[in-house]
């Protein structure tokens, strides 16, 4: 069931991506220019149960478009999972004259939205996840600004790997998808790039790999390996004892999520919170933004979920290839 809406409130749950402000400073100032009002909810979930809630104007959202993280906090909030608590969230968005939701976040932010619809509150997903691993959608707000400071953090520990001749496991982000770990692997020319949905946890290919690679001359060895995976200082271990060539782990960590939004991240930002606040003013309710096949579209969330992704098995296979410096 949809209904019109005079209130709009926005907020941005699970972990934080560079463009959500850009969505959020979207969001807002569209729908003021649609006429309506906006509510600022802080600290996604959790801050709307403690109802920090505050008012949006456009200069709310001022000098903030190039900022990384999010002004309005964001929070990992177990308990929505609940049926009771989620019907409470519903009668304080009633309290405060919330009558639509925009939610900027994953796959679990977009289970709250939904919860949130089917107790009258009409509400939006729009994807913001540096991990890429919403399957409605080509692309996740956050993915552009994470690979590149990926990209850069690991062309130089492969300066430093090449110097000493070492060989050097990577570890990215990306719970459990592999794609900023294929990305990088590809952009950065990586020896092995190693995936939660693809890796067979066979340690001697990758024994294998890097001695023959060390016989051809090669002086570095790059591993990329998907957070999905994990044990990267364990793993480094056991290579450097099979292989005997000293090998070195590094985490990147959470530094792939904060930054200045690239002007990709920017602009998909900004016409999905743009969207977003369009199809909520005209009375959609439960959609999910995203970018498919060169367009922006949304999808019923309960479908939106549904929906299967997986990593493209020729560009697998690209990655693999590409990083053989042989000719058969
Ligand atoms: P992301 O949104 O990036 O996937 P999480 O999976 O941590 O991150 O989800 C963010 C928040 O969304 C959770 O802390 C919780 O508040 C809410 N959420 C997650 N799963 C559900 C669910 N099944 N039902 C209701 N809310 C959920
Ligand atoms: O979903 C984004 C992400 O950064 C994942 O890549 C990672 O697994 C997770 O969040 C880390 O979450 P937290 O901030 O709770 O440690």
């Amino acid at each position: 069931m949809s209904s019109e809406i005079k209130t709009v409130g926005v907020l941005t749950s699970g972990g934080d991506a560079p463009g959500m402000n850009a969505a959020i400073r979207a969001v807002v100032r569209k729908s003021l220019n649609s006429g309506l009002k906006v509510k600022g909810i802080k600290k996604g979930y959790m801050g709307l149960l403690n109802e920090e809630i505050v008012d949006m104007e456009a200069h709310s959202v001022s000098d903030i478009i190039q900022r990384g993280g999010t002004i309005l906090g964001t929070a990992r909030c177990l308990e929505f999972k609940e049926e009771e608590v989620q019907a409470r969230a519903a009668e304080i968005c009633r309290k405060h004259g919330i009558d639509g939701l925009v939610v900027i976040g994953g796959d679990g932010s977009y289970r709250g939205a939904q919860a949130l619809a089917k107790h009258g509150i009409n509400t939006i997903g729009i994807p913001g996840t540096i991990d890429l691993d919403i399957a409605c959608t080509d692309y996740t707000i956050g993915f552009d600004t994470a690979i590149n400071t990926a990209m850069e953090a690991i062309d130089k520990v492969r300066d430093t790997s090449s110097s000493h001749e070492r060989c050097s496991i990577i570890e990215v982000m990306g719970r459990n998808a592999g794609y900023i770990a294929l990305w990088c692997g590809v952009a950065c020319g990586a020896e092995d790039v190693l995936l939660p949905e693809k890796y067979d946890f066979n340690e001697q290919t990758l024994v294998n790999n890097i001695i023959a690679n060390r016989k051809k001359g090669k002086t570095h060895h790059l591993i990329i390996n998907a957070e999905g995976i994990g044990h990267s200082t364990s793993m480094a271990r056991r290579i450097e004892a099979a292989t005997g060539i000293e090998t070195r782990a590094t985490i990147l960590g959470y530094m792939q999520r904060g930054g200045s939004p690239t002007c990709k991240d920017r602009y998909y930002a900004s016409i999905m919170g743009a969207y977003a606040a369009d199809i909520l003013a005209a009375g959609k309710t439960m959609r999910a933004v995203c970018y498919r096949n060169g367009e922006f579209v949304d999808y019923d969330i309960d479908e939106a979920l549904a929906m299967e992704k997986t990593i493209n098995p020729y560009q697998y296979e690209v990655s693999r290839l590409l990083s053989r410096n042989e000719s058969v």
